[in-house]
């Protein structure tokens, strides 16, 4: 059986901290024997740099998927192609920079990991269906588990397409709206399901970020300059928990929240 931890979007300084923090503790509890961490929102709430990427694979982090912010911090995009653990979404037009499969091995059972971006109330974007069709088809004809973060806001569509994908991969994992959501199960006995595991950093904020900001934006409809929430008493840490068979069938999927 093979044991895997999902960390959901990690926002800026904070949420960094309370991940390193309470990692030690999870990988007792857990013993996983892979752990994967959204960092689209790592550095200061956009993006992710070499630096932060490093410190996650310091921490035993395996891999580090992202979304719609990826490259929001332009540094990331020089080192794209050295760094591996890092995925970008599959469905970005062809040649853009970065890593789209994540691929290891553990005690003969091989393992892929991918990324996509939604279309629904998201930036134009490749239709993530046909595009991972296509992927799996080729690329992935020799994992027997395959991990698929969608990152997408409609959860509509993250549903659709852990149903039209379910029993062909393992795993699908919503991110992108960091609101954990209650609905985990096991799809046709084959495939480990959240709608969305949800984010890790401050627990007084509107999705991470400083919640002033947001709020005059909604009243005002004026631009405003959103940071994330750096300094709070509380943190919120939202992850999943599932064990699969070396033949790619997810026996458990559990989220947890902590509040620390
Ligand atoms: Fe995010
Ligand atoms: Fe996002």
């Amino acid at each position: 059986m093979l044991k895997v931890l999902f960390f959901g979007d990690i926002v800026g300084k904070l949420g960094r901290e309370c991940f390193f923090d309470i990692l030690p503790e999870l990988k007792k509890k857990h013993s996983p024997d892979l752990i994967i961490v959204n960092g689209e929102n790592s550095a200061n709430g956009r993006g992710i740099t070499a630096k932060i990427y490093r410190s996650y694979l310091s921490a035993g982090v395996t891999c580090i998927t992202s979304g719609n912010h990826i490259f929001d911090n332009k540094e990331i995009l020089n080192n794209m192609g050295s760094l591996n653990a890092l995925i970008r979404p599959l469905n970005y037009p062809k040649n853009t920079p970065g890593n789209y499969i994540f691929k290891t091995t553990i005690n003969g059972t091989n393992i892929a990991i991918l990324n996509l971006l939604g279309q629904v109330f998201m930036p134009p974007i490749d239709n993530p269906f046909n595009t991972f069709e296509e992927v799996l088809n080729k690329e992935l004809k020799d994992s027997q588990i395959i991990i698929v973060d969608i990152h997408a806001e409609a959860t509509s569509e993250k549903k659709a397409f852990a149903y039209y994908f379910s029993k062909r991969i393992s795993a699908v994992i919503g991110t992108h709206t960091h609101i954990q959501t209650n609905d985990t199960e096991i799809i046709d006995n084959h495939t480990a399901y959240i709608t969305d595991v949800g984010m890790l950093g401050a627990k007084n904020s509107i999705l991470g970020m400083e919640k002033e900001s947001i709020i005059q934006r909604f009243i005002s409809n004026m631009p405003e300059r959103i940071s994330p929430l750096d300094i709070d008493s509380e943190a919120i840490i939202n992850y999943v928990d599932m064990e699969f068979e070396p033949s790619g069938k997810a026996k458990s999927i559990n989220a947890h929240k902590i509040i620390s």
